[in-house]
């Protein structure tokens, strides 16, 4: 897919992975929606990419059609739609099941109907546009499982079954579905100051990071590769293709190693349950 030009709109675009993802695509000439919860820092953001602010609660259906509404009103048709917000609270004290059910609820709700949401609006569109862009930032815990995140992980794991979904059936529609799938990335998500200098691949900052932790520059120009090859997986951390491989070997040793590996980093942080 070629970028210049595009319109694109990223949930989640305030921070992190997408706020990076907004500077990236700024540079390919993509004009841009940021939206977000925090209006506030999605501003700072559309301002330094010429882009449009737009305050978003991605958990309400209504605010994705009305944010769509506006964003075409004011930029043109949306090429790419980049669902992007995510949210992790850990497991409650007494482990997997253990999390209040606001947390389960607002992890369903915000890490995969938003998913839903954004494709409802879109795909009749892109449909009678003839094609567009469709980018899931999903997580290695959909694919794998995050230690110490039962509902986060649980609702990637949703997550990533909905993408092959749409990928399947809107493929011949011409929409192009990327699932993005990264280990641990520097953001506020994982108690990362998202201003810091970080080094690609460096360790040290929690139990999850074990391959190292990314950039969200780094992430977000993998992310753009994929767009523009048109892939549906992308996956900033390569590791993470093995371990799939394995689980799908032998799901029973799998277990057993990813019990080791929990009790593994619970020995370096009180954090985990
Ligand atoms: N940081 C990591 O290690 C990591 C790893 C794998 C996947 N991810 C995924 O990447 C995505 C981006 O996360 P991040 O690390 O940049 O986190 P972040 O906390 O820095 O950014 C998340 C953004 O989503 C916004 N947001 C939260 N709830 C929202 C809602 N209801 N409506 C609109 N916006 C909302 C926040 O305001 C924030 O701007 C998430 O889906 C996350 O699960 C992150």
């Amino acid at each position: 897919m070629e970028l210049n030009n595009c319109v694109a709109l990223v949930t989640g675009g305030a921070h992190g992975i997408g706020r990076a993802l907004c500077r990236a695509l700024h540079m390919e000439g993509v004009r841009l929606a940021v939206a977000d919860l925090d209006i506030e820092c999605a501003e700072k953001v559309a301002s330094e990419v010429n882009g449009l602010a737009v305050r978003l609660d991605v958990s309400q259906q209504q605010e994705i059609i009305a944010a769509v509404e506006h964003v075409e009103a004011e930029l043109g048709p949306i090429d790419i739609f980049i669902s992007n917000a995510g949210v992790a609270f850990g497991d409650g004290p007494d482990g997997a099941a253990s999390a209040p059910d606001e947390h389960w609820q607002a992890c369903l709700d915000i890490n995969l109907m938003a998913h839903v949401y954004a494709a409802r609006a879109m795909i009749p569109l892109m449909k009678g546009r003839g094609g567009g862009c469709l980018v899931n930032v999903v997580s290695a815990a959909g694919l794998l499982t995050q230690v110490g995140e039962a509902a986060y992980t649980a609702s990637k794991h949703a997550a990533v079954g909905f993408a092959e979904s749409l990928a399947i059936t809107h493929g011949g529609d011409g929409i192009h579905v990327c699932l993005v799938c990264p280990q641990a990335v520097a953001t506020r998500m994982i108690g990362v100051d998202e201003d810091s200098e970080v080094e690609d691949g460096s360790i040290g900052f929690g139990g999850n990071d074990v391959d190292g932790i990314l950039s969200t520059e780094y992430v977000a120009d993998c992310i753009l590769a994929g767009i523009q090859e048109e892939r549906f997986l992308v996956l900033p951390h390569p590791q993470v293709s093995t371990y799939f491989q394995r689980k799908a070997d032998d799901h029973d040793r799998w277990i057993s190693g990813m019990r080791r590996f929990r009790r593994r980093i619970k020995g370096q942080t009180n954090e985990l349950q």
